[in-house]
């Protein structure tokens, strides 16, 4: 079978590396990253769900290589970034006797991602890793840029490293079988680009909503290919988050907020507290002069059609949200300077800026218009 291949290459000062975007590549993977596995061991790391679908197509894939393979797998869900899974499976990779050349795969989606890497990262000082993304939120999102991390009691991915993959295999027929709703989790991450960098796209993304939940083909191809470009652009300039990176946290303190305050337990996703995040974003922006509050209203109306949350309160009913506990998460956040409150906030549709030193009082009336 033939299969349409696009290329992208990511141009860190560390590194380059490059993405190969395609259908069915998970079945070919063995061919392709071949050249990125110098050793004579290689290691995948998946969790349970994604390895029911997939694993066997990507072992099958490598069985003609004459490379010694071992498997790691953990948990599906948030639950697994944490020290104890990492102690673990570190643990279990060590006595495997792994040598400085042995590739981590990581197969799976955004926490299989931030966990191998992080694992990489540290075995023996750093070895080789490639990621294969297989949720949309990954694809177009964590599996590129090199943040690596594990969560801990002090917030979301307290400890990771920057640390680049290298290579990325993104099989955007993989997404056929993710469901609905963390589809929509990782078109929170697409908006989110939209959002903060590109009108265009944003309109693009406007005009194929039905398209995106219909999940087709060429439409999800467009959209994952677009944000693997604009994030392979900024991590160029800023591979380290000094500057414009930070950019791409658009709605993610809010968001950090949002899931710390629901303590990781799975009730909201990443990306569903990224879009109250970017929503909030947008509603900040209203208030401050940003965009027009027919800008605002023509996001939610995206949101509503798409079946994006919009409402703390109304979309997840089981917590007790506190506005005045959200906002104390936000000084959590690893932005925030010398106790002061960062945001990324929006100039308009397509162009967001950061700020310092937010009012903390704005900030929990935002909040609270989502509460109440
Ligand atoms: N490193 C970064 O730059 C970065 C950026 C954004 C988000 N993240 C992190 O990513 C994580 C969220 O990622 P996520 O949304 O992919 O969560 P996830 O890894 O938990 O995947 C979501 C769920 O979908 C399942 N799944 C994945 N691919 C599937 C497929 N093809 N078919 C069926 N089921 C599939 C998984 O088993 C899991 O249950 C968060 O921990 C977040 O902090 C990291």
């Amino acid at each position: 079978m033939t299969i349409a291949l696009h290329h992208l290459t990511v141009e860190t000062p560390s590194h380059h590396y490059p993405i190969v975007f395609g259908t069915g590549l998970i079945a070919q993977a063995g061919r392709h990253l071949a050249p990125y596995i110098k050793g004579h061991k290689f290691f995948i790391v998946s969790d349970d769900q994604v390895a029911a679908h997939y694993l066997q197509q990507l072992e099958v894939s490598f069985s003609e290589m004459n490379l010694e393979r071992h498997t790691f797998i953990v948990p599906a869900g948030e639950a697994s970034k944490s020290f104890s899974i990492f102690e673990r499976i570190m643990n279990e990779m060590l006595r495997a006797e792994p040598d400085r050349h042995t590739t981590l795969i990581a197969l799976g989606g955004g926490v299989v991602g931030d966990l191998t890497g992080f694992l990489a990262a540290t075995l023996m000082r750093g070895v080789p890793f490639i990621q294969i993304p297989t949720s949309l939120l990954a694809q177009v999102d964590s599996s590129v840029g090199g943040k690596t991390a594990i969560n801990c009691a002090a917030g979301k991915n307290m400890v990771g490293a920057f640390y680049q993959p290298h290579a990325v295999l993104i099989d955007v027929g993989s997404l056929h079988t993710l469901s609905k709703r963390e589809i929509l989790a990782g078109y929170a991450e697409v908006l989110k680009y939209a959002l903060l960098g590109d009108a265009e796209f944003y309109t693009y993304l406007l005009d194929h909503a039905e398209a995106i939940i219909a999940k087709d083909a060429d439409v999800l191809m467009h959209i994952i290919r677009h944000c693997c470009a604009m994030k392979a652009e900024i991590v160029a300039q800023d591979e380290k988050e000094q500057g414009r990176r930070a950019l791409l946290n658009l709605g993610h303190t809010f968001g950090h907020a949002i899931e710390k305050h629901a303590a990781y337990d799975g009730t909201v996703l990443h990306g569903e507290a990224v879009a109250m995040g970017c929503l909030m974003a947008a509603q900040l922006a209203v208030h401050q002069g940003g965009i027009s509050r027919v800008d605002y209203d023509q996001l939610h109306q995206h949101y509503t059609m798409i079946g994006l949350p919009t409402h703390l309160s109304r979309d997840f009913s089981h917590h007790h949200w506190d506005a005045s506990q959200l906002t104390d998460y936000c000084y959590q956040d690893k932005k925030s300077e010398r106790g002061g409150l960062t945001f990324i906030t929006l100039n308009k549709i397509g162009d967001a800026q950061v700020t310092k030193n937010m009012d903390a009082a704005i900030i929990s009336s935002i909040f609270q218009e989502f509460i109440a």
